[in-house]
């Protein structure tokens, strides 16, 4: 029943597809040197205390993509890997500035996620965009230039995103950046409330003008958040097993999906960064299952949620149901 549920997938960084197997072979390949013994010793790495000890991990592991090739057989892997967990359309998320800092033209990681991207629908049967997000713990005016460097390169992008380290990045920092993009009729969301505070996600609202937020589980610290965000029909894109993994909650027991969803809000499940966390789309689906007993109108109901919440055109939307 979970891989023939039709699903789209809204919050999945392509970095975070990079399964060790491949970090190993990318490094044999392009002849470089990993600070672990072999395979085992780098899946040891994978235990997070928090969302910065991961992020170190997810940024060293980048090291090993450097050429096209590279960036597109990562990608051909994920939409593999998402075929077999039954997506069937995925909002793609990349960090250009995670590679540009260490050298990698810009052009280089955009050309070869977007090479696999063009082929998906005929080899994977999966519709695909792909959204540019910027690195909040990083200045924004290197954001700025890098998105003017995508517009004068007419890259395949639908709009951007934020990610990286919330606390202490505040939304605020990034209007102009959001300016620019709405300006270029780019779709605008943010990463807001996974660690940071509510107060982050009223301004990914009010001065970002996203119209989806990525995590916002902490939304329900606010209630006239929460009221804005159900009364508006804000999507939250979920993910609960990221959650876990990255101590923002202890347990999937502990989650509040359950409340969000009697609240009445948008939630959509999402896998974010599937090869740190050991969960794809098709695990996050069972793993509510399991916990929360959601039965298949249910699981049914959140996937309508991530159709209606998708970036597509109504005639898009109807085969997907
Ligand atoms: N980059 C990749 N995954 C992320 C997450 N869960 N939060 C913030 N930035 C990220
Ligand atoms: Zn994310």
């Amino acid at each position: 029943m979970i891989t023939t549920l039709p699903k789209v997938e809204l919050h999945l960084h392509i970095e975070g597809t990079l399964e060790p197997e491949l970090i190993m072979q990318l490094a044999e390949r392009n002849g470089i040197r990993l600070p672990y013994a072999d395979l085992d010793d780098l899946r040891r790495q994978y235990e997070f205390t928090d969302l910065q000890s991961f992020l170190n991990l997810y940024y060293a592991n980048l090291d090993v993509l450097v050429t096209e090739q590279d960036f597109s057989d990562l990608t051909r892997a994920y939409l593999k890997r998402a075929q077999a967990a039954g997506v069937r359309h995925a909002e793609i998320f990349m960090d250009p500035q995670a590679h540009t800092s260490r050298g990698i033209a810009l052009a280089t990681c955009v050309n070869g996620v977007s090479q696999a991207l063009a082929d998906s629908v005929t080899e994977f049967g999966i519709s695909t965009s792909l959204i540019v997000t910027f690195l909040r713990d990083r200045p924004a005016a290197e954001a700025l230039e890098v998105l003017t460097e995508l517009i004068s390169l007419d890259a395949p992008i639908i709009g951007i995103g934020l990610d990286s380290a919330e606390v202490g990045h505040p939304p605020i920092d990034f209007v102009e950046v959001f300016a620019l993009a709405r300006a270029h009729g780019l779709e605008c969301v943010a990463h807001a409330g996974e660690e940071g505070p509510p107060e982050y996600v009223w301004q990914a609202l009010d001065l970002l003008k996203v119209s989806r937020i990525d995590h916002g589980i902490r939304s329900l610290e606010d209630d006239a958040l929460v009221d804005y965000l159900v009364q508006n029909e804000i999507p939250l894109t979920v993910c609960p097993f990221s959650n876990v993994r990255l101590r923002v909650v202890d347990r999937l027991e502990d989650h509040p999906l359950p409340a969000m969803l009697a609240r009445g809000l948008l939630v959509t499940i999402n896998s974010d960064d599937p090869a740190y966390f050991g969960s794809y789309l098709d695990d996050n689906f069972r793993g509510l299952q399991q916990t929360f007993g959601l039965d298949a109108p249910a699981m049914a109901a959140l996937s309508r949620n991530a159709v209606q919440a998708a970036f597509l055109a109504d005639a898009e939307r109807a085969p997907l149901l």
